[in-house]
């Protein structure tokens, strides 16, 4: 049998942006910030499902103050070509955030839609903060204004695929992170 996605990334990659050195480098320095910063403050980190699982499955290993996780899934309402920014939640939080100092945990952040939706959803709550962590971001296509208080990478407006993202749910399982090739995504 032919192993998944074989030995040659090119058949599905324009290019490698991150390896999984580079990434792994980075998550470490970002679970170091983070530590120092919620020191004493016993931060909820939560994903968004389904991209940021190994983003953060990682983070969270690289924290060492107490904190407790939770998931949270969501999708875009429509249509991809209505950026109307309505999120349809698929899965709530287990618990109550009221109080509690929160960190969400995105894998990307493209139009800003979903994370500002998201955002928003969550401060209703009544967390004592609310930030955002992001493995990347496009900032060239933002349509609404997002603060990301932790970043790993920026990246050139290219669809991206590996670490947890996604070409039509392929490929989330890749250890970094490439460019797809126009070749894939026309069939
Ligand atoms: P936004 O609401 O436009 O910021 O969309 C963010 C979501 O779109 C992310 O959570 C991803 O699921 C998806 N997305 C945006 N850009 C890419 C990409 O380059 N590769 C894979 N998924 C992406
Ligand atoms: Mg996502």
């Amino acid at each position: 049998m032919k192993p998944i996605y074989s030995e040659y990334p090119g058949e599905f990659l324009e290019e490698i942006l991150f390896g999984a050195d580079k990434i792994q480098a980075r998550v470490a320095e970002l679970g170091q910030m983070i530590s120092r910063d919620y020191a004493g403050q016993n931060p909820l980190l939560i994903c968004i499902l389904k991209g940021a699982s190994p983003f953060h499955a990682d983070l969270i290993r690289q924290i060492d103050i107490p904190m407790s996780v939770d998931f949270i899934a969501v999708a875009s309402y429509g249509d991809s070509t209505k950026t109307t920014g309505e999120v349809k939640l698929i899965k709530d939080l287990d618990r109550s955030i009221t109080g509690r100092p929160v960190l969400i945990v995105e894998d990307i952040v493209d139009t800003g839609l979903t994370l500002n939706y998201l955002k928003n959803l969550l401060t209703n709550r009544e967390p004592a903060s609310v930030r955002i962590c992001a493995m990347l971001s496009k900032t060239a296509r933002r349509l609404v204004e997002v603060p990301i208080d932790y970043l790993g990478f920026e990246i050139p407006d290219e669809f991206v695929i590996g670490y947890g993202l996604d070409y039509a749910e392929r490929y989330r399982n890749l250890p970094y992170i490439g460019i797809l090739r126009l070749a894939v995504a026309q069939g």
